[in-house]
Parts: C-alpha cells; sequence; structure tokens
C-alpha cells in the first residue's frame, strides 16, 4: 500500500503556466490512492480550467470563499481535514501571501485555517525566482517548517532556458509521499538493484542484456513509497524514479563492489538486476579493428553478487531474488531460493508474452523460504513490486 492510501491533500493550483503539470499531479495523487480536493486560484483558473480538475480530483475543485454549495466556510473545512496542503505550482505571489498571512483567496485562507504540512513547488521565470524578495520569502517559510519542492532548470514558458520550472510530477508525487511518511518502511534502509550489467569486451562494445531495469526501478519506487530509504544500483541511472539514492555501475563486479558496501545495514535487499554470470577475461583497453582478425573472446563467470550475499546475510535482514526462467519456472526458482539462502524468490516464465524483460508487466510467482507460494497474474510491474514487498514483509495473501 503506497503511504497515500487514504490521505487527503489539498491542491492548490496558482496561476504559473506550469499549472497543465498540476493536472499530471493530480492524477498521480489520486492513482496512488490519495482524496485530493482541487483549489485553484482565480490566476490558476486561466491556466487549466476547474472542469479538468474536478474530473480527475476526488472531490469538485474549489474556486471561491463564498457560495460554496456544500459548506459557508469551505476553508476551514478543507483546512481541518487536510493531511497535507501542496500548492503546485507556487508563483511568487502565493509565497508572499503565505509569508504575510494573508488569507487574500480560498487556498492561502485554508492553508491559514489548517494545522497539516504544506508543501510548495515553486514555479516561475529564472528572473523571479532569482528575485531576492522571493528567495527570503520561501527562507522564512522554510524556517516556519514549509516544505519545498525545488524548481529544476530547464525550457521555461516563452522558450527561455534557466531555472525556475515546476519539479517533474513523479518528483512531486515523490515528495509528498515522502512527507506524509509513517510508511511501514519508515527509518529502514532498502537496497534494490536494477538493469543488465555490461561486461567490456573492448574499449567501445560489451556483453549485456535486454533487462530495462524497469521492474527494479518499480520496487524502488514502491519502497520509497512506503516511506523506506532507499538506494538503487542500477545500469540505468537516467531512468532512475525519484526520491530514491542511485548508485550507477555497469559491470557486476561494480555492482558487487557496491552491494557489499550497502548491503549490510540495509533491512531488506532486493536484487532484481540482470547480473551478467560470465565476462570477457581480458578486455582490450582500445577498440579492437577488423583488420586483425576475428578475436577469441575468452569468458570468465562473474561473482555471484546474490549468493555472496546470501552467505553472510546478518539476522533480521529479508533478501529477496529474481530468477528469469524459461522452463521448470518453479523447479529452477526453488533451487535458487535455497541454493543462494533466500527468503523469498520472484520467479517469472520470460518466454511467456508480455512478461520481463522491457516490457512494462510481468506475471510473477513468489516462493517463500517457508514454501508458501502466491501467483500475481499477469500485472504492471509497480502492482507486482507491491505484491513482492508484501511477501517481503512477512503479509500473507
Ligand atoms: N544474480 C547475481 N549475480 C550473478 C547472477 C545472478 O546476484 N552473477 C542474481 C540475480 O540478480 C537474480 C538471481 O541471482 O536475483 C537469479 O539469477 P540467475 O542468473 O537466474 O541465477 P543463476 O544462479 O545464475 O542460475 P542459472 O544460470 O542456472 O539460471
Amino acid at each position: 500500500m503506497s503511504s497515500l492510501a487514504g490521505r487527503r491533500i489539498v491542491l492548490g493550483v496558482t496561476g504559473g503556466i506550469a499549472a497543465y503539470k498540476a493536472v499530471e499531479v493530480c492524477r498521480r495523487l489520486v492513482d496512488a490512492g490519495a482524496h485530493v480536493v482541487p483549489i485553484l486560484t482565480s490566476s490558476g483558473r486561466r491556466m487549466v480550467g476547474e472542469t479538468t480538475f474536478s474530473a480527475l480530483a476526488s472531490e469538485p475543485a474549489r474556486t471561491s470563499l463564498f457560495d460554496d454549495p456544500v459548506t459557508p466556510i469551505p476553508h476551514t473545512k478543507m483546512g481541518q481535514s487536510a493531511d497535507l496542503i501542496l500548492v503546485c505550482p507556487a508563483t511568487a505571489r502565493v509565497l508572499s501571501d503565505m509569508r504575510t498571512g494573508r488569507g487574500a483567496d480560498l487556498l492561502t485562507a485554508t492553508i491559514l485555517a489548517s494545522r497539516a504540512p504544506v508543501m510548495v513547488c515553486p514555479a516561475m521565470h529564472a528572473e523571479m525566482w532569482e528575485q531576492p524578495s522571493v528567495q527570503d520569502n520561501l527562507a522564512v517559510l522554510v524556517e516556519r517548517g514549509v516544505l519545498v519542492v525545488a524548481p529544476e532548470s530547464g525550457r521555461l514558458a516563452g522558450g527561455d532556458m534557466g531555472h525556475g520550472r515546476l519539479a517533474e510530477p513523479a518528483t512531486v508525487v515523490a515528495a509528498v509521499e515522502a512527507a506524509l511518511g509513517g510508511g511501514e518502511l519508515s527509518g529502514q534502509k532498502v537496497l534494490v538493484t536494477a538493469g543488465g550489467t555490461r561486461e567490456p569486451i573492448d574499449a567501445v562494445r560489451f556483453i549485456g542484456n535486454r533487462s530495462s531495469g524497469k521492474q527494479g526501478n518499480a520496487v524502488a519506487a514502491e519502497a520509497a513509497s512506503r516511506g523506506a530509504d532507499v538506494v538503487l544500483v542500477t545500469t540505468q541511472p537516467n531512468s532512475a524514479p525519484p526520491g530514491v539514492r542511485v548508485v550507477p555501475v555497469e559491470t557486476a563486479a561494480e555492482m558487487a563492489a557496491a552491494c557489499e558496501l550497502e548491503a549490510p545495514d540495509s533491512a531488506l535487499v532486493v536484487m532484481a538486476a540482470a547480473v551478467a554470470d560470465f565476462r570477457p577475461a581480458d578486455p582490450a583497453d582500445s577498440k579492437l579493428k577488423k583488420a586483425d582478425g576475428v578475436p577469441a573472446v575468452v569468458l570468465v563467470p562473474t561473482v555471484d553478487i546474490l549468493a555472496a550475499l546470501g552467505a553472510v546475510k546478518p539476522d533480521g535482514q529479508t533478501l529477496v531474488g529474481f530468477a528469469a526462467e524459461t522452463h521448470d519456472l518453479v523447479a529452477n526458482a526453488t533451487g535458487k531460493l535455497a541454493r543462494k539462502n533466500l527468503d523469498l524468490i520472484v520467479a517469472n516464465d520470460v518466454s511467456q508474452p508480455y512478461v520481463g524483460f522491457e516490457h512494462s508487466t510481468n506475471e510473477v510467482v513468489l516462493l517463500l523460504s517457508d514454501g508458501s507460494r502466491h501467483d500475481v497474474p499477469l500485472s504492471d510491474k509497480r502492482e507486482i513490486a507491491c505484491a513482492v514487498l508484501d511477501a517481503a514483509l512477512g503479509y500473507r495473501f
């Protein structure tokens, strides 16, 4: 379960061009199970219509302090019942009103009428963002405990480049999940590996595999949403989900070294990476030339990272492995579960359609060391990640 399930979030949308991204934030929060109550300022309404938010959110969008169909005092009702108020995007104007405690409209009045944590996602042109007045307002708000999702650099409205662009929706949602935290993995370190290793043949060529890192990324994102401090050791750092610490690696040896360092104090280790079993014994430092003839590439075994972690598994640590098979799924996976001293193995038959490598869906059998088994039908990889964590945490299906 995401830490957002059942949580009430007031989503304040102010008048920045980036308001269009707040639509995606709204949808993602609702998808994660949150109850989203949108409030649009009058400038926000000029950017995106309230119909869009009413259709996607859990309640109709509110726009005014007055004439609410349900209550004469919407700001106190929404402020008191909120678990979090998210202002996305936050303009320079709203930051200023928040600093001075000016309840100028429904959104700022709701913020005043609430004891819930407030998170702002500033978005504005670089010149505005750099103004001492804006930075000063923000510094005061931070001092008072307001949470900030920092803007990013990139393309701004009108085609300019610079700093001040709203953070990506996934980053905003990850920040909300972390803020509401209190998840079952809160305060616990979780190590996840993802992607396929690349074993160099020469300076430009490598032996690789078809792993996209999607399943490992989904496990990392799910663990982060349950409050864990996630370390993701990955060969695909560019696709890593927000809210996790990324350790980029390329080869099995680099992944082994990173895992050896990060595993001992991890409560849970999920080895979702597709690690090469063999590597070229003697990779060339420069590019091999055709003219020199067909090279003889001699392979030697890599270290089995998971087996090595299983051999020194500390008390209380849960170790999860994956088994990608094309036949005798359960028998092969059960062998690996015992051989590598695992608590859980996630077995998938990668010969089936839409299963495993490169797909965004998977179908798995979860085999636990106590002999129990749970079959997860073809589902999105995030749902598979959810089932894997549920099983690793000892939930019964
Ligand atoms: N694994 C690992 N280090 C390796 C190879 C695999 O840590 N050098 C991990 C994978 O991340 C996965 C699990 O071991 O979690 C299963 O990998 P797999 O290659 O299927 O297992 P093997 O023991 O190599 O068995 P086989 O080659 O017979 O399929």
